[in-house]
């Protein structure tokens, strides 16, 4: 697939992802949706090479701005809304279940689909401009990129019901405080402190770090017991390559050299 509003570079390992859409403030129209599935579905789990990925938007003022509602007239009143809905969810499924660390770097804007992309990464970096909300009330619609759920998940049902009934948009520090974002940091170096927190990521154990990630998930996937699935992964880790080389590097007080294995 040829991008037209992904631009993808790979540094050190990283993929950095920028949505560029920067004159509609990185709205998800059909086409970015269509992207950022192939890009998780096809693209970057052949990427053997990265150790993770950083999403974030073109431009100074927006991550992303929800989805494209120019777009909105257009749905066919007969299922069109579920149908783009469930394209979303499976859209933002694979970015949470991709099997090497996600981060969002939020550089503004991260309103409706903009905040349920960057609640589908795993963590979320914002710059002190960084603005969040769930603002389809406002539109007479709900969240369909699974915002009623992951909300829920990051910052517990009070607060979430209270966000998603107002539509109230609040800055960084407030989604700090309220476990919405694992660091806030000046404007401008949301992508430098991913990479930081990615080349951390990348010195552990990979398939250690795969486990984590779906063991984690499991905690929302209520056909799951997440408990269950723990002592299942726990069995897994134990028997790779990398664990006898990781307790036998603390042993012998070194640093560890994962394989991968
Ligand atoms: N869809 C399409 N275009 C958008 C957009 C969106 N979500 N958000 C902004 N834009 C466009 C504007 O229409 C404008 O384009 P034109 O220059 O062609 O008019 C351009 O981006 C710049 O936007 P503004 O002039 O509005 O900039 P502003 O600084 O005055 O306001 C803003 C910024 C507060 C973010 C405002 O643009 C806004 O409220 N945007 C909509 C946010 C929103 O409601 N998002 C949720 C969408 S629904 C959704 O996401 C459902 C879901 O769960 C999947």
């Amino acid at each position: 697939m040829t991008y037209q509003n992904l631009i993808l570079t790979e540094e050190d390992g990283i993929l950095l992802v920028t949505i560029n859409r920067e004159k509609a403030l990185n709205a998800l129209n059909g086409q970015t949706m269509r992207e950022l599935n192939h890009l998780f579905a096809e693209d970057a789990p052949k990427r053997a090479n990265i150790s993770g990925v950083i999403i974030t938007g073109a431009g100074e003022k927006s991550f992303v701005a929800g989805a494209d509602i120019k777009e909105f007239l257009n749905l066919d009143s007969k299922g069109g809304g579920a149908e783009m809905a469930q394209f979303g969810h499976d859209t933002f499924f694979l970015i949470e279940r991709f099997h090497k660390p996600v981060i969002a770097a939020v550089n503004g804007f991260a309103l409706g689909g903009g905040c349920e992309l960057a609640m589908a990464c795993h963590l979320r970096i914002a710059g002190e401009k960084a603005r969040f909300s769930q603002p389809e009330v406002n539109l007479g619609i709900i969240p369909g990129y699974g915002g009623t759920q992951r909300l829920i998940q990051c910052i517990g049902k009070t607060k979430a019901m209270e966000l998603l009934m107002t539509g109230d948009m609040i800055g960084a520090e407030e989604a700090h405080n309220l476990g919405l974002v694992n660091h806030v940091v000046p404007a401008g170096e949301e992508v430098a402190k991913s990479k930081e927190i990615l080349q951390k990521i990348a010195s552990k154990g990979p398939i250690a770090i795969a486990k984590v990630i779906e063991t984690v998930n499991a905690y929302a996937q209520h056909d799951v017991d997440g408990f269950a699935k723990e002592v299942e992964a726990f069995g897994e880790v134990t028997s790779t390559e990398d664990f006898v080389e990781g307790a036998t590097a603390f042993i012998e007080k070194r640093k560890a050299d994962f394989k991968n294995k």
